[in-house]
């Protein structure tokens, strides 16, 4: 049965993407929400993140609101994989950033990697505040030296500095991607350092390569594939 929430999700991607991309959506969205009670992220760590949220439900998020995608989790079992692509690095070298964080399970789960800081930034103040409680209740483990949320703008958003690893998991359209690449090859031109860019569901591939980032490995994923980028 349907509940209020995908009425309301299926209603915002109709008005946004028309009818056809309404309907693929939907269909990720439905599964998804399958896999979130059968996974039981929620349960087993104390948090709230699995319930979805529309874009058009939240308040506050200026004019790019127009080029998101709705809150919803990335599973902890792709993440693993996608950050398992990185192989072995020095964790303790790096900043890890969820560019489009929503609820803050991503960074969680990468907090329990000695990273220099686990960040997420989400222009929805709403969605950061959900992500600052739940690092307060999660009960898994948690060796990231910092766990910090920013609620920003991904395209205002600036670049810090030192060594990093950028998720996403397709949070934005093509116009605010093309700002954050832009805004990460800045950063990088100006202070060389390593730089990861794991994008989970990569919808514009072709925006990151034009960039000027290089394509490091690909996977298919159970849900979505991901593809890891570097600076070179
Ligand atoms: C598909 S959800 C991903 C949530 C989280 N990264 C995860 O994987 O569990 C996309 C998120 O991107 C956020 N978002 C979309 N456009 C954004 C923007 N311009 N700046 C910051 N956050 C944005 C939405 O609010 C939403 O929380």
């Amino acid at each position: 049965m349907l509940d209020r929430t995908d009425v309301r999700i299926f209603w915002q991607s109709l008005r946004a993407w028309g009818p056809r991309e309404a309907v693929i959506d939907f269909t990720h969205y439905y599964r998804a929400k399958r896999h979130e009670r059968a996974d039981r992220f929620d349960e087993r760590f104390g948090t709230e993140t699995s319930r979805m949220v529309g874009i058009g439900s939240l308040d506050g998020l200026g004019a790019n609101g127009a080029d998101a995608i709705h809150y919803w989790p990335t599973r902890e079992c792709e993440f693993t994989a996608t950050l398992d692509a990185l192989g072995d690095i020095d964790h303790s070298g790096f900043t890890f950033v969820d560019l489009g964080c929503g609820k803050g399970r991503v960074v969680l789960l990468a907090a329990a990697h000695p990273f220099r800081r686990a960040v997420g930034v989400d222009f929805s103040p709403a969605l950061v505040q959900v992500a600052q409680e739940n690092v307060t209740r999660y009960t898994g483990p948690v060796r990231a030296r910092a766990v910090e949320f920013e609620a920003c703008d991904a395209a205002e958003w600036v670049v810090p500095d030192g060594d990093l690893v950028i998720y996403m998991f397709n949070p934005f359209g093509p116009q605010v991607l093309t700002r954050v690449l832009a805004n990460l090859v800045s950063a990088v031109r100006a202070r060389p350092r390593k730089l990861y860019l794991l994008y989970y569901s990569p919808e514009y591939p072709e925006l990151v390569l034009a960039a000027g980032f290089l394509s490091l490995v690909e996977g298919s994923g159970q849900n979505w594939g991901w593809a890891v980028y570097t600076w070179d």
